[in-house]
């Protein structure tokens, strides 16, 4: 059994954040008050997480000359960056404040090459690549039985949601929003949480969980985890022959307010994934994961706030 390594193929970013005294209206110029960059990217983030947690994880995507510095954030954070790809021609992917420009992210070539997943055990995958890469990725791991994790953010469009190979996912990780936006583009009746919801969050999030699980277009044996914010996260688990496994986990409690929830799910997603890959029971491996988001939101950032399993461990004990 070869020891546990897994391939995150996905998005990498320079967040730029400018501090404005007003939002801006059309057609006017303001100056920023402060400007700060960071590296994130789904993808990104999520390689890290994986890292922090203690796991062996190489991040494949594509950036430009510009994002070198990203690259060497990465590899510091213990992410294997031999296969990230810097492109001559194109600018590092952008998320700023709210407009997202795609950059090398969206860089597919020209010619098709050999994907070689033989040295994986595991596979994770958001939505911020060509989708065609995403899926050929899954398909390919599925059939050499690699483990699938997928976090479909951005959402998917509805036709592309009913092709989906689900039968090649084994986990999938969604927010409350995301569940209720994936099951009713499946033609499940079911409506977007509002916030008004408050306590019973958690009763129609578990209660969309059960009704994706039966969908036609779904798969019934990909297990699903839904996260909820301050109200924590379900999980549900088919078990052959076995009744199905379906459970509720708190928040951590949280040892200083609420700072900054940005990448909390992305510092779940990694998690998540180094903790099946130390082979951990899943309760253990979900403990964990709500911890180190605990201490994530408590601070600024998204990577930067990602604790290291000594420190997720310390605080759990
Ligand atoms: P996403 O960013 O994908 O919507 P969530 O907001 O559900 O993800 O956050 C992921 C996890 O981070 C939650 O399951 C929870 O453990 C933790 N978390 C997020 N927001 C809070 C909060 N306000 N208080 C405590 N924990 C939080
Ligand atoms: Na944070």
């Amino acid at each position: 059994m070869p020891a546990s390594r897994c391939l995150v193929r996905g998005s990498i970013n320079i967040d730029e954040f400018f501090h404005l005294p007003h939002i801006v209206r059309p057609g006017e110029t303001i100056s920023s008050t402060d400007f700060a960059r960071k590296p994130g990217g789904k993808g990104a983030n999520q390689s890290y997480a994986v890292a922090k947690a203690g796991g062996q994880v190489d991040l494949d995507g594509c950036i430009g000359q510009d994002g070198t510095w990203v690259k060497e954030y990465l590899e510091a954070g213990g992410v294997d960056v031999h296969r990230l790809q810097v492109l001559k021609d194109e600018v590092t992917g952008r998320a700023i404040i709210q407009i997202l420009h795609k950059g090398a992210n969206f860089y597919a070539p020209s010619e098709p090459q050999q994907l070689d997943l033989s040295s994986y055990t595991h596979l994770l995958l958001q939505n911020e690549i060509p989708l065609p890469i995403t899926l050929e990725h899954l398909t390919t791991a599925a059939s050499h039985s690699i483990t699938t994790v997928f976090n479909p953010s951005p959402m998917l469009s509805t036709s592309e949601l009913r092709s989906f190979p689900w039968d090649s996912l084994s986990w999938l990780i969604v927010n409350e929003g995301e569940l209720a936006d994936l099951l009713s583009a499946l033609g499940s009746s079911t409506s977007r949480p509002s916030s008004s919801e408050g306590e019973n969050l958690r009763g129609k999030a578990e209660e969309d969980l059960r009704l994706l699980h039966e969908n036609q277009h779904f798969s019934s044996s990909t297990s699903i985890i839904c996260t909820l914010g301050a109200q924590g996260i379900i999980y549900f688990q088919p078990r052959s022959n076995l009744p199905v496994n379906m459970g509720h986990l708190p928040a951590a409690k949280l040892q200083k307010p609420v700072k900054d929830t940005t990448g909390a799910g992305d510092c779940f997603a990694g998690y998540f994934v180094a903790g099946l890959m130390a082979g951990l029971e899943l309760e253990e491996v979900l403990r964990i994961c709500l911890t180190a988001c605990a201490i994530c939101v408590e601070s600024a950032g998204a990577m930067e706030s990602y604790a290291s399993r000594d420190e997720v461990l310390k605080r759990l004990n």
